[in-house]
């Protein structure tokens, strides 16, 4: 165990009120690719940029488009949580963690236990008619092609996920500030911190450790920073 892993264990051991903080980086190593590393979604080329296809007018005026990309980058089948969910999801079990704060959609650490996940971004598992509100799952909208419409009402079936140029759930929003302010450690980790407003979110932290965990470099003030894959790095951690 190296010295950072080494403060890593003792501030877990330390800690009674832990906050995780995931990105898109949490996931990689369940086979799932992130946004802006070199080999990234957005390396990839689409019909039209990528944070475009992931917009809320991309979804309304090129519905078909948005599907395509949608289920082809987002709905990958199979995916399972990997070490890194299991070890937040142990954390919160053993009396040291009160909350995930996650802007992935991927449904991961509530499938590796963990029962209190704000999801910022919403999640795939979760899809509403727009016109009706009925709900529907993810095999509906993996089904339904090429757009997916309600048997109900024939209303555009939507998924619950914050596109590009929609707001953040405000429940979600102040679950995740409330307990970023209650929080004595946050674990920030696989995340480029590059995205508004869930990034500025860590400001509301005012407890007494902050790590940082990401494969490539990230600044972030006065914190500890452990360069490296996160489930790698939470696997040698022992949740006593
Ligand atoms: N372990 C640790 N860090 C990793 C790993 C890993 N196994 N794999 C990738 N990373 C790091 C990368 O180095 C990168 O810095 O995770 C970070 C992922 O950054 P982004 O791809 O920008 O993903 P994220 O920060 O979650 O993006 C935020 O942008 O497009 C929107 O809505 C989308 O929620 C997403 C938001
Ligand atoms: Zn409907």
């Amino acid at each position: 165990m190296n010295a950072g892993t080494e403060r890593l264990q003792q501030i877990i051991d330390d800690s009674r009120r832990i906050v995780f903080f995931g990105g898109a980086g949490v996931s990689t190593e369940s086979g799932l690719k992130d946004f802006r590393s070199s080999d990234g979604l957005y390396a990839e080329k689409f019909k039209y940029p990528p944070e475009y296809m992931l917009s809320a007018d991309c979804f309304y005026r090129h519905t078909a488009d948005f599907f395509d990309f949608y289920r082809q980058k987002l709905l990958v089948d199979g995916i399972k949580p990997n070490a890194a969910h299991y070890k937040v999801a142990e954390m919160e079990q053993k009396g040291r963690l009160i909350a995930v704060i996650t802007q992935n959609i991927d449904g991961l650490h509530q499938a590796a236990g963990s029962k209190t996940v704000y999801e910022l971004h919403g999640s795939v598992l979760r899809n509403y008619c727009t016109k009706c509100g009925a709900f529907y799952d993810e095999k509906f909208i993996k089904d339904n092609r090429p757009i997916p419409l309600c048997p109900k009402c024939g209303g555009t079936v939507k998924p619950d996920v914050v596109l590009y140029g929609e707001n953040l759930d405000e429940n979600v929003l102040a679950g995740a500030v409330r307990a970023l302010r209650n929080a004595d450690t946050l674990i920030v980790a696989g995340t480029s911190l590059q995205v508004y407003p869930a990034a500025g979110l860590i400001d509301y932290f005012r407890g007494d450790n902050l790590v940082v965990i990401n494969r490539d470099p990230v600044s972030v003030g006065g914190a500890l920073f452990l360069q490296g894959k996160v489930g790698e790095i939470l696997s040698k951690i022992a949740i006593k």
